[in-house]
């Protein structure tokens, strides 16, 4: 008998099997890391015939207790020639979704549309010499795909990523990521010597204190990395955080002679929400 030969199965059908057979858009958590009590990395299988470019969200989520699938956006943190599909989420300990996606293990499944958009993407930015990548929280998860990214490497001879967080632990994702990249079979050698990682904390002792507002408008970013302030002619930067950062980021982008672009429009910075909510 073919063990899962479904005219042939001898097992019960589990609840388990029951959902696989039901959810829409279903895809197979293969695993799970938690990073602390408010933040955990999960990778899913990919469907076959997602595209999507590094830096795009895809909306995720769980079937709801009133049998509707409850969605949210959420950045795709692989890049975009992995063939698994990487998150880095946050857990609201009341959140709608959170509270429960914090619970998946491998095995379980979860729903992905597969409708990839977003502004963090290089179609959306102009060539230049050195590109920023400013992100608090989770949002460096778009640029964990995009750190991964070849092109990240082939348009510009300089990656700088700022991540802002409260504590020290709350670094760790970016950090193991970051160390990861020399070793990485395909884009090691591309990332040697051109990424600048440059982690600060404001609420827990670390080498790098301070929001990176304060650290810009200090010129404290630029005299630690050894390069000039920011120039619209060779400086491109992409944003992610919670809207107050966007927002007080863009104000000195666009002081410093930066203009914001879109897919349509690509220009020196874009900006996206790693968020909703909590207001300014
Ligand atoms: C374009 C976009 C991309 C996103 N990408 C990601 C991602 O890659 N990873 C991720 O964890 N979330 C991401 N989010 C947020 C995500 O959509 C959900 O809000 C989050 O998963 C919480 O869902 P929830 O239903 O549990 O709570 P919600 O009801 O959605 O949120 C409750 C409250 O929790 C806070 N909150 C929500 N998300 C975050 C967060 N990420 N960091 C800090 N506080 C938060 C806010 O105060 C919010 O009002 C993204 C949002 C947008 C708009
Ligand atoms: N243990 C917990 O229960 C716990 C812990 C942390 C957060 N939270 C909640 O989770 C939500 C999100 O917290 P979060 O830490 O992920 O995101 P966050 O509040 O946006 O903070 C992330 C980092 O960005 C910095 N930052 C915030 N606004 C900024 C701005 N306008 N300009 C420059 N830097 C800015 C913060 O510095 P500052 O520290 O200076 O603000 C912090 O280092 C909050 O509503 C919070 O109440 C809960």
């Amino acid at each position: 008998m073919a063990p899962n030969d479904p005219m042939t199965e001898q097992r019960p059908v589990t609840q388990t099997a029951a959902i696989k057979i039901t959810l829409p858009d279903a895809q197979t958590v293969t695993s799970v890391r938690h990073y602390t009590d408010r933040l955990f990395a999960f990778r899913v299988t990919r469907p076959a015939s997602l595209r999507f470019r590094s830096g795009e969200f895809v909306m995720i989520g769980l079937m709801g207790d009133n049998g509707k699938p409850l969605l949210r956006a959420y950045s795709i943190a692989s890049p975009a020639w992995d063939e698994e599909l990487e998150f880095y989420s946050i857990k609201v300990p009341d959140g709608p979704l959170t509270s429960k996606l914090q619970h998946i293990r491998p095995g379980d499944q979860i729903i992905l549309r597969p409708k990839p958009v977003g502004t963090l993407v290089h179609d959306a930015i102009l060539p230049g010499k050195r590109l920023y990548f400013f992100s608090t929280g989770t949002g460096i998860a778009p640029f964990a795909s995009l750190l991964r990214e070849p092109e990240t490497y082939e348009r510009f001879d300089e990656v700088i990523l700022t991540h802002t967080c409260r504590d020290v632990a709350e670094l760790t994702y970016g950090r193991e990521l970051v160390e990861s990249l020399a070793d990485d079979p395909l884009i090691g050698e591309m990332v040697g010597g051109k990424l600048r990682y440059y982690p600060t904390t404001t609420r827990e002792d670390s080498p790098r204190m301070g929001r990176i507002t304060t650290l810009i408008e200090n010129g404290q970013l630029f005299e630690d990395l050894g390069v000039p302030p920011l120039n619209p002619e060779t400086d491109r930067a992409m944003v992610c955080g919670s809207l107050a950062f966007n927002i007080d980021i863009k104000a000195l982008l666009e002081m410093a002679g930066l203009e914001e672009g879109a897919n349509s429009d690509p220009r020196q910075f874009v900006v996206e929400k790693a968020f909703v909510g909590d207001g300014v």
